[in-house]
């Protein structure tokens, strides 16, 4: 089986030509719409078509451009604010020309690896997922409405019942939230018994917030975070390289910007440019015991 992982700006390039490969995926099949809980309360949800809303109890979501936004408060004002015109700023398009400093290839190869172990029909999430498509079957949920986000919510509450999910996918999201710990509960929670979940957590990365960047893990601390799975396994998922890649670049457009805004992009763009090849030493540690010592990520895998 084959996983096709393009990168965010990959998916926004397609986009701004036109291709609206990523848009049409952005339904929900009504059997997902079926299994969806009100994170709040619990109560299940019930999809109206003639107001576009889920409720369950007292409680009601909004469904836009058939994406339904299991949120409250602000952070379903900023879902309902979000445009996909966001994407499409001077920002974004200067962003979209810095290579990714890190190699992606491993990570690949593992998610191809762990896809590949799933039944036809098991109900499987990608968390925090921006606009990442890993195939037909994985549903994509993350807090803003981006192209190819199939649900919004916010991963400290899954609007799902216990017990329902069967494998859940969370690459390079936990260093982004506010409370891991009850994330990784929420998933113990949402999995069969049985089900696993694969994640990726920066070591040795630059800063990088989306929208805050709070921490970085080291394999223990990466294994004390999933201690309560029946089992777990940990390993690097990208390499020296990657890591030295990033934060040389970024430390030296930090030391040579001199506060200075338009500097600093120009320089990170430039240097990111010239320190992509060290990736290719991702593949020289690879295997080794001690590559965990200086990799740019680790990957957990757990059963719950
Ligand atoms: C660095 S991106 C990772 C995207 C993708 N998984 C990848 O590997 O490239 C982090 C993503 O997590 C999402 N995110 C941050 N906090 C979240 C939350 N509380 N609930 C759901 N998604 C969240 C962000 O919107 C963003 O799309």
């Amino acid at each position: 089986m084959s996983v096709v992982v393009t990168r965010p700006q990959d998916r926004f390039r397609a986009d701004v030509d036109g291709q609206d490969v990523v848009r049409q995926r952005a339904r929900l099949p009504a059997h997902l719409y079926d299994k969806l809980h009100c994170p709040i309360t619990g109560d299940k949800l019930t999809y109206s078509r003639d107001t576009h809303t889920l409720t369950g109890g007292a409680l009601a979501y909004p469904v836009r451009n058939n994406v339904p936004l299991v949120l409250r408060g602000s952070a379903l004002s900023d879902a309902l604010r979000w445009q996909a015109a966001e994407q499409r700023g001077l920002k974004t398009r200067i962003r979209s020309m810095v290579p990714s400093p890190v190699s992606g290839e491993r990570q690949r190869r593992y998610l191809t690896e762990f896809l590949s172990r799933r039944t036809p029909g098991d109900l499987v999430l990608n968390v925090g997922s921006a606009g990442w498509d890993l195939g037909p079957g994985v549903w994509n949920l993350d807090l803003l409405p981006f192209a190819g986000v199939d649900l919004c919510c916010d991963v400290h509450r899954l609007p799902f019942a216990a017990g329902q999910v069967d494998s859940i996918v969370c690459t390079g999201v936990l260093e982004h939230l506010a409370d891991p710990v009850r994330v990784v509960a929420e998933f113990r929670r949402v999995l069969r018994p049985g089900g696993a979940v694969l994640c990726t957590v920066p070591f040795m990365q630059a800063y990088h917030a989306d929208p805050e960047d709070y921490r970085r893990y080291t394999a223990a601390g990466l294994r004390q975070l999933f201690e309560a799975f029946s089992s777990s396994e940990v390993r690097p998922s990208h390499g020296v390289g990657s890591g030295l890649a990033w934060v040389g670049a970024d430390a030296l457009a930090a030391a040579f910007s001199f506060d200075h805004n338009r500097l600093h992009t120009a320089l990170t763009l430039s240097l990111r440019w010239l320190f992509a090849p060290l990736r290719i030493l991702d593949r020289l540690s690879e295997g080794s015991r001690f590559e965990h010592v200086a990799c740019s990520a680790l990957m957990i895998e757990a059963v719950r």
